[in-house]
């Protein structure tokens, strides 16, 4: 059984009440599981030319066996991914997992992020309707910001100065190809330095360096509270895909832009800060800023080592 080579073979007793880790990461495997699936099915229907993008989704929604449930589950797992994994992120700051021993691997668990978010948006644009074409202009459009090498990170981003034929062949090899690659071996990564880190933090009083847990056997103590989440997980995203339509609008037209033309959600914050900074503040030193600053809260010391608990105290949660 795979899970079983995943897991030591017991685990402490602590680690299985669920608010230790709300399975947000197992939750995020799943939803991984599930776009590499519904992706690939998409794969024999869909078309990476701009004549013919968006007419093989039009063909995959209206005459596919299960098209369009098919690529709503594979639309609402991506966001759903991008969402559970901030939260696992939250998730792990706030029990301060991120500290020594697991330093590295919350920036892997950064990287990881942001492969995520690579992939919702180099998938954004594959529809090739209104809302990519312009989506992907505006958001690939405020790299031009970045001062010295705006230009040629624009271009590269693009395949060429406009969003065209070029964008679309490098975002759908990054899509379907690169990008997942590299996600599922940082994965793996990922879960070697969770058992390398001595698995999931669990809650430590002060004093206590070492305390005594209560081991119990993995199988079927954790195997089946991740069964559990993964179909809970699983009927979630398979009823709001069965309910909620995944957007298509009209075909990309180049010459008409929707108004407002609006970023995917999760760069909203960014076009917002546009209208209200200088466009290299808001597009290059607020985000490096945001980077600089996750990669060095592990780095950053207050006082005892981290607790494991939430908030650590609570003054820390009054912080946080
Ligand atoms: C593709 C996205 C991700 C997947 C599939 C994933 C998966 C997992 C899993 C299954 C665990 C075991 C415990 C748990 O379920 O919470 C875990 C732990 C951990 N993750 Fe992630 N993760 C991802 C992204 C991230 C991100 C964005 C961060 C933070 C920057 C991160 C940092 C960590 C750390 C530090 C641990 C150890 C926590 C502990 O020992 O309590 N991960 N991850």
């Amino acid at each position: 059984m795979l899970l079983l080579h995943l897991h030591p073979r017991a685990v402490p007793a602590e680690a299985l009440a669920f608010p230790r880790t709300f399975a947000l990461g197992g939750i995020a495997v799943v939803l991984f599981v599930l776009l590499a699936v519904t992706g690939s099915l998409l794969l024999f229907g869909y078309e990476p030319s701009p004549e013919r993008a968006y007419g093989s989704v039009r063909e995959i929604i209206d005459q596919a066996p299960f098209g369009a449930f098919v690529r709503n589950v594979h639309h609402w797992a991506a966001n759903g991914f991008l969402l559970v994994a901030f939260l696992h992120l939250l998730r792990v700051l706030y029990t301060g997992a991120h500290h020594p021993p697991r330093r590295a691997n919350w920036i892997v668990g950064l990287a990881l992020l942001l492969l995520v978010v690579a992939s919702n948006f180099t998938g954004y644009l594959l529809p090739w309707d209104q809302l990519a074409y312009w989506a992907v202009t505006i958001a690939t459009g405020m790299l031009e910001y970045v001062p010295l090498v705006g230009a040629t990170l624009l271009r590269a981003a693009r395949g060429g100065s406009e969003v065209g034929s070029k964008t679309l062949a490098l975002f759908f090899v990054m899509h379907v190809a690169i990008l997942p690659i590299l996600l599922f071996v940082l994965t793996a990564f990922h879960f070697w330095l969770v058992r390398k880190g001595g698995g999931v933090i669990l809650p430590r009083r002060e004093g206590e360096d070492a305390p005594r847990r209560t081991l119990v056997p993995t199988s079927p103590n954790l195997v089946a509270r991740e069964g559990s989440a993964a179909l809970v997980t699983l009927a979630v995203v398979l009823l709001i895909a069965a309910v909620l339509e995944a957007p298509l609008l009209a075909q990309a037209n180049p010459g008409m832009s929707p108004n407002p033309a609006k970023a995917p959600w999760y760069f909203m914050g960014l076009q917002e800060l546009l209208v209200h900074l200088h466009p290299a503040f808001a597009v290059f030193v607020v985000p490096l800023l945001a980077a600089a600053l996750l990669l060095a809260l592990p780095y950053l010391r207050y006082g005892e080592a981290a607790s494991g608990s939430y908030f650590h105290s609570r003054s820390g949660a009054r912080t946080a």
